[in-house]
């Protein structure tokens, strides 16, 4: 017997597109207050995903991922980062990239990319005028693309270098509102109808992309890689338990598989913390009460670890969370999770969104407060910005180190104001959700405090 899918939503399945492409958090706002914690959408051309704000069957879903096809769920990705990419890949395929990818952004290794960013964050920061606005999240994706550049792709200057990070940014940029991400979502747009359509110009980029990083990858196989230590140095030179090392496509597959899952959302989560901090003066002030204990030259794994700027960056992460909701999880066969039924093929969905905003869990939620985590520890089915089980994100230790060095060093250096006081929304940017308008800022002064020692 086929089991009922939760809670459908009925309204025509066009219209509920057209509405989670448009505004997924107001969608969610609107069923979760109809239907509670658990609802069926129907959109359509991509069936009848189940939407799940309940920690306990999301708890369930992360300890039983192998019952789940992830990889395949995420096919509306592939035009980005191309069928060899660790988010589209399942099972055993999966776990070995991931085996392969790991060890460049955890442990050790992480301590020695925060000199880089440091230096990334002066250089940009270096660019700004007293009393000249500019908007948070560009600066900070300068930030975050540089990173990726030059500690990812190990580039930092040259002709490549410098045609790869305009090509990126305005490859990025065609899905910058909710109307441009369509394209994403709509395979009737996916068509190439002449050089001047959306379709054709992404493509046209993505050729281009993918002929400098071929170029890159040649380039290191024939003149070796030189003593360096970059994460495609290290990927060209890792071996699988056979010996078998990463096809060249496999490897420009997860350069752009990092490059749009990891700087973006980096660059918005920083942007939303700029926002919240100088609207809450009194968490700017704690801040910066914590950052001058530091002492001058402090390591900057000290840094990482003071608990005021960690909370600061739990709480943005818990408010703004950068996809609407999980990779999707379809299951392979029928399954009973925390008592509820899915037939093979469902689609379950769980929201980050949903659960970060719950009232029991996150009183006020509304409200940022860093204090909530200082106070209380919260399981990994309750407070999940980074997802879980076998997917949780890559580079999640990366993005938290740099997310606080970036902070650390902009705020001891710069005194920052909103430059405007209107409250900013998410809204739609491609897969991911970010600030309307970016965050515009001013730098209204200087400060000076050397908290970084010369590693930094
Ligand atoms: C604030 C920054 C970031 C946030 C909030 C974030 C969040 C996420 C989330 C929610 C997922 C999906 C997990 C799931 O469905 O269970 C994910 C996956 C992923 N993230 Fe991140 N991420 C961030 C930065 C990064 C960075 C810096 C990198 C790379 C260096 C990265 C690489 C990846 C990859 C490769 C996956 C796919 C993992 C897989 O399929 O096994 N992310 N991330």
């Amino acid at each position: 017997m086929l089991s009922q899918l939760p809670n459908p939503i009925t309204s025509p399945p066009w219209w509920q597109l057209i509405n989670w492409i448009a505004d997924p958090i107001g969608y969610q706002d609107k069923y979760s207050q109809k239907y509670g914690d658990i609802f069926t959408m129907h959109l359509s051309g991509l069936g009848s995903p189940v939407v799940i704000g309940n920690p306990q069957v999301i708890g369930a879903i992360f300890s039983q991922d192998s019952q789940f096809d992830i990889g395949r769920a995420n096919a509306l990705a592939e035009p980005l980062v191309g069928r060899n990419s660790l988010m589209l890949l399942d099972g055993a395929r999966h776990r070995r990239e991931r085996k392969l990818l790991m060890p460049p952004f955890h442990g050790e290794r992480l301590q020695t990319y925060a000199q880089q960013i440091c230096l990334i964050t002066e250089q940009v920061v270096s660019q700004w005028q007293v009393n000249q606005p500019f908007i948070a999240r560009t600066a900070m994706q300068q930030v975050s693309l540089e990173v990726i550049l030059q500690i990812v792709f190990g580039l930092s200057a040259g002709e490549r270098y410098q045609q790869l990070k305009s090509l990126l940014t305005d490859w990025l940029d065609m899905t910058d509102s909710p109307l441009r991400s369509s394209m994403l979502f709509l395979r009737f747009l996916q068509q190439d109808w002449g050089a001047w359509t959306p379709w054709s110009r992404m493509k046209r980029r993505q050729r281009h992309v993918h002929d400098l990083l071929q170029a890159e990858i040649e380039e290191r196989r024939n003149k070796g890689d030189e003593g360096r230590t970059d994460v495609l140095s290290l990927m060209m030179a890792v071996r699988d338990e056979n010996g078998q090392a990463m096809s060249d496509e496999e490897v420009r597959d997860e350069l752009l598989t990092i490059l749009f899952a990891g700087h973006e959302t980096t660059a918005t989560t920083l942007a939303w913390a700029f926002y919240q901090i100088h609207q809450q003066l009194d968490v700017r002030e704690k801040l910066l009460q914590e950052l001058d204990s530091l002492g001058e030259n402090s390591p900057p794994m000290k840094i990482a670890q003071l608990p005021y700027l960690t909370a600061v960056c739990q709480e943005t992460l818990r408010m703004y969370p950068v996809i609407p909701v999980l990779f999707p999880r379809i299951t392979k066969s029928p399954i009973k999770i925390a008592g509820h039924f899915f037939d093979a093929e469902t689609t379950l969905m769980p929201s980050i969104y949903l659960v970060h905003y719950r009232e029991d869990l996150y009183p006020s939620a509304q409200q940022f407060k860093p204090e909530r985590f200082l106070e209380r520890q919260y399981s990994a089915s309750e407070y999940f910005p980074f997802g879980g089980g076998s997917r949780r994100c890559l580079g999640y230790a990366l993005a938290q180190l740099e997310m606080k060095l970036v902070l650390a060093t902009i705020l001891s250096k710069c005194q920052l104001a909103l430059a405007a006081d209107k409250p900013v929304k998410l809204q739609r940017r491609g897969f991911t959700l970010a600030p309307a308008g970016g965050v515009r800022m001013v730098m209204t002064g200087k400060r000076q405090k050397a908290i970084f020692s010369n590693q930094c």
